[in-house]
């Protein structure tokens, strides 16, 4: 795939903008509001520029949809969350997207057959879901709807590893799709636990960035398991299912976050993080991130190659 077409550059669509440019493909960008996808275009310029990226990266933008769409291999759709503006823009691209080419939205909620039911071309549309920013986080999440053809999901998965995305694939769609349903584990017992007073909002962010996050920068929760047993995951499970089991019983009760908790929470987050520091703060964290991705490349080529002390007891 060789064209690609952004429709929507806001925060998403810019960021998407720069991970197919910065992979040498051709970009066409379109959006809806006048100078969206012009501001789009100087902020990708520049960070290639910046981070020397390839000058061959031709990225053009387009005055319509029809112009945006009418040669690209692949739409990388990223307008605003909200059913009434998917549907209409589905339809339109449904009938300018060359019919060979694949039509993926980043819908953060949706299921792609919420805005892709009636379409004749629905077979080559299927939810292509980043986390924000994809051009520093890797991970995309590619959820078929129920009618997406087999080979679009295999290729859309091709394309994300070419352009050095992480696709996960899941068989169906399902709520949340992965990571918010990991998260939406973390987030229900974090507000439970300072609900009932167990611990602070700070206790619970150090429990997760100076504990269980150190470990799932370079490794996942099973894999984290399978390295805590001597003999492996199957011990693991042994020793310990049963205190996950009552665990997971005294978690089954999903709560409210009811305005009161809410209030406590964010009144304890700006101990930390005053309200008129909160851009600022972002602009560390993606700093952060920036490093720490390049940190964690230049470790794991290190560590297979046998380099670092291992500390084990
Ligand atoms: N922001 C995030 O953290 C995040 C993360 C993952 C996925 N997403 C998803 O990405 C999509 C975009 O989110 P965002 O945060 O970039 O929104 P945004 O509001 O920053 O950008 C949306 C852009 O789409 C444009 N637009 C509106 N209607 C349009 C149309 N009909 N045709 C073309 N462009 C149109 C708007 O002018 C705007 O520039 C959403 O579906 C969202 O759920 C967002």
């Amino acid at each position: 795939m060789k064209r690609i077409a952004i429709v929507g550059c806001g925060t998403v669509g810019a960021s998407w903008a720069l991970v197919f440019a910065r992979a040498g493909l051709e970009v066409m960008l379109f959006d809806e509001a006048p100078g969206a996808a012009d501001r789009a275009h100087e902020s990708v310029r520049g960070r290639l520029d910046a981070d020397g990226g390839p000058m061959t990266a031709k990225i053009t933008v387009a005055d319509c949809l029809e112009r945006a769409v009418a040669d690209c291999d692949y739409v990388q759709e990223s307008a605003p969350e909200r059913l009434e503006i998917k549907r209409p823009l589905h339809q339109r691209l449904d009938t300018l997207v060359p019919p060979t080419a694949i039509v993926a939205s980043s819908t953060s909620g949706f299921p792609a057959s919420a805005f892709t039911e009636p379409l004749a071309h629905r077979r080559r549309c299927l939810v292509v879901h980043p986390i924000n920013p994809p051009h520093l986080i890797p991970l995309v999440e590619i959820v078929p709807a129920p009618w997406t053809d087999p080979s679009v999901v295999e290729r859309s998965a091709a394309l994300m590893r070419d352009v050095g995305q992480s696709p996960v694939r899941l068989s169906r769609e399902i709520n949340g799709f992965l990571v918010n349903r990991l998260q939406s584990a973390i987030l229900g017992e974090a507000f439970r636990l300072v609900e009932d007073g167990i611990c602070s909002v700070d206790d619970v962010d150090r429990a997760v960035s100076d504990g269980l996050g150190l470990r799932w920068f370079f490794m996942g929760p099973f894999e984290t398991i399978d390295l805590n047993a001597r003999e492996g995951i199957a011990e693991y499970c042994r020793n310990l299912g049963p205190m996950y089991r009552t665990l997971a019983e005294e978690q089954a009760d999903p709560r409210d976050w009811s305005e009161t908790l809410v209030a406590d929470v964010e009144r304890q987050r700006r101990l930390y993080t005053k309200a008129d520091d909160l851009a600022a703060r972002r602009q560390w964290r993606d700093r952060c991130l920036t490093l720490l991705v390049e940190a964690k490349r230049q470790a794991l080529g290190n560590a297979a190659a046998g380099g670092g002390k291992p500390t084990d007891l």
